[in-house]
């Protein structure tokens, strides 16, 4: 698939995106995509809210789908800023020209308001890039004793591949944002969902802009229990999933649809027996 090149367009609250000309998709909604960031991706993840609770874990642990220009990794070191709460965060990206240039339009685009984030991201993804293989392995440092690990190509490959250096429950956080499922269709295969599933802990949160029924059908045939996720900006819901915690739910006639059309897309009892 032609990727790029991309270029540079201003959202309404004033941070940058980048359009892929070739796929005709923006990285953002034209209402914001700091906005977009924080309240779609960091805020409903419940970052903040788990960094500062009384049995926060030393270190939160989000994979973001889609590295793009690094505003959700931003919006994520926003949210454990102040916090005893570390980040260590698995960041899949199919094209390092999009990393490339997000970094050269933040040198020259800066956005004041969240450049205390936005700096430390850019720093961890241009060191990334410089030394991939070793940053893929080691990762980089981020603010708070976190770290970055950049692992480039096709998501569904490099997920595939993806094995924890020490044991542990698995992902806190996920965020979900490749381009749509209209136009770019791998990132939201049954198999790659399916393996995002596998890889979350238990009590933890994926965030989605897409309200899209067979997305949320493949969430639930992954095993996920899904419900409604924010409005941003003039946009209708997301969608939020996660293993075992209750979230707001869709309206029981679509959860009803939804549900039969899990059982098409993922055939066997893992999906059905844990669908809610
Ligand atoms: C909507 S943009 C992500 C924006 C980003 N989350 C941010 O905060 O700026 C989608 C990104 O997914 C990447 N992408 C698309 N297909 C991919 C794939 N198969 N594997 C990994 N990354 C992919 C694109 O190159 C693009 O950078």
């Amino acid at each position: 698939m032609e990727n790029g090149p991309w270029e540079a367009l201003e959202t309404e609250d004033g941070s940058w995106t980048l359009l892929d000309s070739g796929l005709g998709q923006a990285c953002h909604a034209r209402e914001g995509a700091w906005t977009e960031a924080r309240e779609r991706y960091a805020g409903p993840t419940r970052l903040r809210e788990r960094a500062l609770a009384e049995d926060a874990p030393a270190c939160l642990r989000l994979l973001d789908v889609g590295t793009g220009l690094g505003w959700n990794l931003a919006a994520a070191l926003e949210a454990v800023q102040g916090t005893e709460c570390a980040l260590e965060v698995v960041t899949l990206e199919r094209d390092p020209s999009v990393i490339e240039a997000a970094l050269e339009l933040h040198a020259r685009q800066p956005l004041a308001a969240a450049e205390a984030f936005q700096r430390p991201v850019a720093e961890a993804l241009a060191a990334s890039l410089e030394d991939h293989a070793a940053a893929r392995m080691q990762g980089v440092a981020l603010p708070g004793g976190g770290r970055l690990y950049l692992w480039l190509g096709d998501g569904r490959e490099t997920l595939a591949d993806f094995t924890w250096p020490t044991p542990c429950p698995g992902f806190d956080a996920v965020f979900l944002d490749p381009f749509s499922p209209g136009v770019d269709p791998p990132l939201w295969e049954v198999g790659f969902l399916g393996r995002i599933a596998e890889l979350m802990a238990p009590g933890s949160l994926l965030s989605t802009y897409t309200a899209s029924a067979r997305v949320r059908a493949r969430l639930m045939a992954a095993g996920l229990i899904v419900g409604l996720g924010p409005r941003v900006g003039g946009k209708a819901e997301g969608t939020l999933a996660s293993p075992d915690l209750a979230l707001a739910s869709l309206n029981p006639k679509r959860l009803a649809q939804l549900r039969r059309r899990a059982g098409d897309e993922f055939e066997g009892p893992r999906g059905l027996e844990r669908m809610h």
